[in-house]
């Protein structure tokens, strides 16, 4: 009998890199430090944090370390990512970290039970990014805080750029939008915070940047990773947005583009910092 997927209710699309070997491999290169730098100064020790949509938990666990000796909590959907931040917050040593399979549609703990929730590119994957922000503000105590971070891919910078890595935009976009995500999703933060209930604190936006040999050979690596996956292939020639021989030519070229000795790509990533309304604040 197959095995039962018991988030299958709370799944509301199919997340694109479901079946990825190189994404997440690249999520483990993530950092609180780096990626949640424009949340930490609303994090204190002793807060209670809940990391939505959090991998391998890499982010999550630097924030452990900050509210630390408060607990940090980790959610996925794909139980292999959270076997993967359980495994790595035992080799740090941390044990005021914690993960838990489910969906950020239908979190399974109390209302009011968090100070602060964060989510890194994790929206811009959702059909209903505003009901997802909903029930993350049902489980912040009033005064707590959001912290988002998605992509805004028209923001990209490549040098060079080729023909081809617009029509990459071009696909990135359409493969979100079936299940109705969205790939320019950072531009809206500052509406679907205010829309769903959250006073706004701050919107700001940053460069992540590939410029060294090696850190390009890597985005050169992930991207034509993401063509040779099975699933990705079916979605894109399903849906007639590519066919295979134009995905073998877009996979060569980020290759080729990798190895350019004047390659650099900036990558434009979109932060907000929302507080949920209510009494006087600590952070
Ligand atoms: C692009 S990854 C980001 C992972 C991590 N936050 C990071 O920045 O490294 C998106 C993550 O969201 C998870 N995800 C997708 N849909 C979800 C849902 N409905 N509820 C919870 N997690 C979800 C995926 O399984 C994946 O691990």
């Amino acid at each position: 009998m197959p095995e039962r997927d018991p988030l299958a209710a709370d799944r509301r699309e199919t997340y694109l890199h479901h079946e990825s070997e190189t994404a997440p491999q690249h999520f483990t290169t993530r950092t609180a430090d780096r990626q949640a730098a424009f949340f930490l100064p609303h994090l204190r020790p002793r807060m209670r944090l809940l990391d939505c949509g959090c991998g391998p938990g890499t982010i999550t666990l630097g924030l452990a370390e900050v509210v630390a000796p408060g607990e940090a909590v980790g959610i996925d959907i794909i139980e292999g990512q959270l076997a993967q931040a359980r495994q790595e917050a035992s080799s740090r040593g941390l044990t005021n970290a914690r993960f838990k399979a489910a969906s950020v549609y239908a979190l399974p703990f109390d209302d009011e039970s968090f100070d602060a929730v964060f989510s890194n590119a994790v929206l811009g994957h959702l059909g209903d990014p505003a009901a997802a922000l909903a029930e993350m503000k049902r489980v912040l105590r009033p005064g707590g805080v959001v912290g988002i971070r998605n992509i805004d891919i028209d923001g990209q910078i490549y040098v060079p750029e080729t023909t081809l890595q617009r029509k990459f935009r071009d696909l990135y976009k359409q493969m979100l939008a079936v299940n109705g995500g969205n790939a320019q999703i950072g531009r809206h933060h500052k509406a679907l915070l205010r829309e769903t209930g959250f006073d706004v604190v701050r919107a700001s936006a940053m460069y992540e940047v590939y410029s060294s040999v090696e850190a390009v050979r890597h985005w050169g690596m992930v991207i034509s990773g993401l063509w040779a996956e099975a699933s990705v292939v079916e979605l894109v020639t399903r849906n007639e947005f590519a066919s295979h021989a134009e995905m073998q030519a877009l996979s060569q070229d980020w290759r080729d583009w990798s190895e350019h000795p004047d390659a650099f790509f900036a990558d434009a990533w979109f932060e907000a910092v929302g507080r949920r309304p209510g009494h006087a604040s600590t952070a």
